[in-house]
């Protein structure tokens, strides 16, 4: 009899026993799933989805704008919002401009609107004026928004030989050096390269810009000429180029000399800088003769990623 109860007595304890565990258990698991809940509210990817994102987009949003998306929380849902982040020339700095412009511009793609965007093409022409970095060297930028002194003059001029020039041609001992190497492979390659403009000081730039618009009126002078101070053969860095197979303006980019440089000229560090269909950035006509010393690693980043040089800057210099 005695033993009957305590077996009874033992078995209560066991059940008792087990029933606490089973009451911790669950209770643990539905604290655990609460805690869960009340942490996934606090994350980005909730806060996201809140606003409107779907959780894919949310994904997508926290990788793109990993430094900045706690700005991006503050926007409304705009798709374009991840569409123009994926854009390889993206700089987070303009994405006010780059919403800004796509919305009175929906006909661009939206690589064109983060280059006109990054290199101010937007503006008017002339219409900013930014004085040029020169310490840059071999990298700074002239265009139609950054421009040089009247008194700039680079201090390593030199004359060029006729071996390469016709007369009273001079340009940068840094890119004349270059210059000789690209002339030798060219000329053993079959193709005789020959410069017939190079370094112009501003008074010279003055002239000739002044010329084309007696010529041919302000508004073709300016898609043709640069004004005084916003021309890179002030820099002594650009060379106008022909060959003796083809010396015409109208007609270089069909001759043989024009095909060479542009497969080759990148490797001694010279850039095509008025390519054709790009006057909506460079703010030029098709200029295939006009060649830029930028030195060899900007020259290879620009000729493979077939950028102008107003995107290079922006995206790798300026940022
Ligand atoms: N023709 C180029 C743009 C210059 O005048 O510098
Ligand atoms: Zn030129």
């Amino acid at each position: 009899m005695a033993k009957k109860k305590k077996m009874k007595l033992k078995k209560s304890v066991i059940y008792t026993f087990l029933i606490i565990v089973v009451i911790g258990v669950i209770g643990t698991i539905y604290g655990k799933q609460k805690y869960d809940e009340y942490k996934y509210k606090k994350t980005i990817e909730y806060k996201l989805i809140e606003k409107g994102w779907t959780k894919e987009q949310a994904l997508e949003l926290q990788k793109l704008y990993k430094d900045h998306i706690n700005d991006i929380l503050k926007r409304r849902t705009n798709e374009n919002l991840i569409k123009i982040a994926k854009e390889k020339y993206f700089l987070y700095k303009n994405l006010d401009d780059y919403l800004e412009y796509i919305k009175e511009n929906d006909d661009k793609s939206l690589t064109d609107v983060v280059a006109i965007i990054n290199t101010h093409a937007n503006n008017d022409w002339y219409s900013l004026d930014y004085d040029t970095d020169t310490s840059l060297n071999e990298r700074l930028i002239v265009n139609k928004f950054y421009h040089l002194n009247e008194d700039y003059a680079p201090d390593d001029i030199v004359n060029i030989s006729n071996k390469y020039a016709y007369d009273n041609n001079k340009m940068r001992q840094i890119a004349y050096d270059a210059f000789k190497d690209l002339w030798d492979n060219a000329y053993s390659d079959g193709i005789k390269l020959i410069i017939n403009s190079s370094y112009r000081d501003y008074d010279k730039q003055l002239k000739i810009y002044e010329d084309y618009k007696n010529w041919y009126g302000q508004i073709k002078a300016d898609q043709q000429a640069a004004r005084p101070g916003y021309s890179e053969h002030q820099t002594g860095l650009a060379i106008d180029v022909f060959s003796t197979d083809n010396q015409l303006t109208g007609s270089f980019q069909e001759s043989e000399g024009y095909k060479w440089l542009k497969d080759n000229a990148y490797k001694y560090g010279f850039i095509e800088r008025y390519p054709e269909g790009k006057q909506y950035i460079t703010g030029y006509e098709f200029e295939s003769w006009h060649w830029r010393y930028v030195g060899i690693e900007a020259a290879s980043v620009i000729h493979n990623e077939n950028i102008t040089y107003d995107e290079y800057y922006a995206y790798y210099i300026e940022k």
